[in-house]
């Protein structure tokens, strides 16, 4: 009974992770001392992720969570098992993320090893949040680089075996990436059915979507191309406003060097640890998504960051890092309660 109480209340903090469109499609079931983590693949917008990478990397983010939430309060290590009934997808091969649908991604358990930095990153899990503001005051320092970049993924566990890695984008590589984000963003921006699915999104009740306070404003300078939760079919909502942005911004990648589901889970996973460690320093955090949704721009991306960093990467998070020159608003995002997402 004991063990049930800490668990719920480790999973208060993990349902604080990242998910696309804030559509927290996570389920828990809570087996002994373990929790299964599946997917609803019901509540997760389909035309931002027509593969299913966000919805596998949303459960991932919701793992990593977990983990740490679990290791600060036990003071052991979590251990988890990614896939463990197997990693073919219930609904096909074919289907991508949606097919894993209800099937358990991972079995998360206390082990007997080292915290780590679960303290640290936990306690900048209730600070955490997306940031689509100007991040003007710097990109991290080389030490706060080093930080966030190990801090991604744990030095031993399923993650490391796997080849998860963070790396930070040189410049040429950084602008780069900035086009193609832009191009993938301006080929969606006119398309009618895309837009109404992201106004579907905003200001949505029941504990999901996206605040249309957290939309963030346009770049006055028109340089990031952040995707624009403020657009829609009749125009932008005029008070998302408009701010210049820093240029270059400083970029993290998340890679691996496959691209299969654990792939995919892994991209989330590694994407909450940086983003957590990069709070924990004050360091904003945004998301640049538009240019891994779609196969042909996924590819130009992992072909471009493959070439710049010398191995073969495949591309599972854009990371925006900075410094603000003015404090953040608060993340205003809301969690539909845990009670809802464990399965009894
Ligand atoms: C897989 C994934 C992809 C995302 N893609 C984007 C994106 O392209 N642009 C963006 O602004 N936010 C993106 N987000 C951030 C979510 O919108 C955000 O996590 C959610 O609204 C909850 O807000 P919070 O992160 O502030 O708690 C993404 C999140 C995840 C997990």
């Amino acid at each position: 009974m004991f063990e049930r109480r800490r668990i719920m209340a480790a999973l208060e903090d993990a349902v604080l992770a990242p998910s696309i469109h804030n559509s927290q499609p996570w389920r828990f079931r809570i087996v002994g001392e373990e929790v299964h983590v599946s997917l609803d693949a019901s509540v997760t917008p389909r035309l931002v992720d027509p593969s299913g990478r966000w919805a596998l990397a949303s459960i991932g983010a919701v793992v990593a969570g977990l983990e740490i939430a679990l290791a600060a309060r036990t003071g052991h290590a979590s251990e988890t098992t990614f896939f463990p009934e197997g990693t073919e997808a219930p609904g096909g091969p074919t289907a991508g993320g949606q097919a894993w649908d209800g099937a358990t991604l991972a079995v998360v358990r206390t082990g007997d090893g080292e915290p780590g930095d679960a303290s640290r990153l936990a306690a900048a899990m209730p600070q955490r949040h997306t940031t689509r503001e100007p991040l003007r005051a710097g990109g991290p320092t080389d030490e706060e680089w080093a930080f966030v970049l190990e801090s991604a993924v744990p030095p031993s566990g399923p993650a490391a075996r796997s080849g998860l890695r963070a790396e930070r984008a040189e410049s040429a590589l950084t602008i780069t990436l900035v086009e193609l984000t832009a191009r993938a963003d301006a080929e969606r921006v006119d398309d009618p059915a895309y837009l109404a699915e992201v106004q579907a999104w905003i200001d949505r009740e029941g504990r999901v979507g996206i605040p249309h306070q957290s939309a963030g404003p346009a770049d006055s300078a028109h340089h990031y191309p952040g995707r624009d939760f403020a657009q829609s079919l009749s125009g932008r909502a005029g008070e998302a406003g408009e701010k210049e942005f820093e240029f270059p911004p400083s970029l993290l990648l998340v890679t691996t060097s496959e691209d299969g589901p654990l792939d995919q889970v892994l991209g989330g996973y590694g994407m909450l640890r940086a983003m957590l460690a990069a709070t924990s320093l004050g360091l904003g955090t945004g998301v640049l998504g538009q240019a891994l949704e779609e196969p042909a721009s996924h590819a130009a991306v992992d072909a471009a960051a493959s070439g710049s960093l010398g191995h073969r990467a495949v591309v599972h998070q854009i990371l925006r890092l900075g410094h603000p020159d003015q404090p953040l608003s608060p993340g205003h995002t809301q969690r539909r309660p845990v009670s809802e997402v464990v399965l009894r």
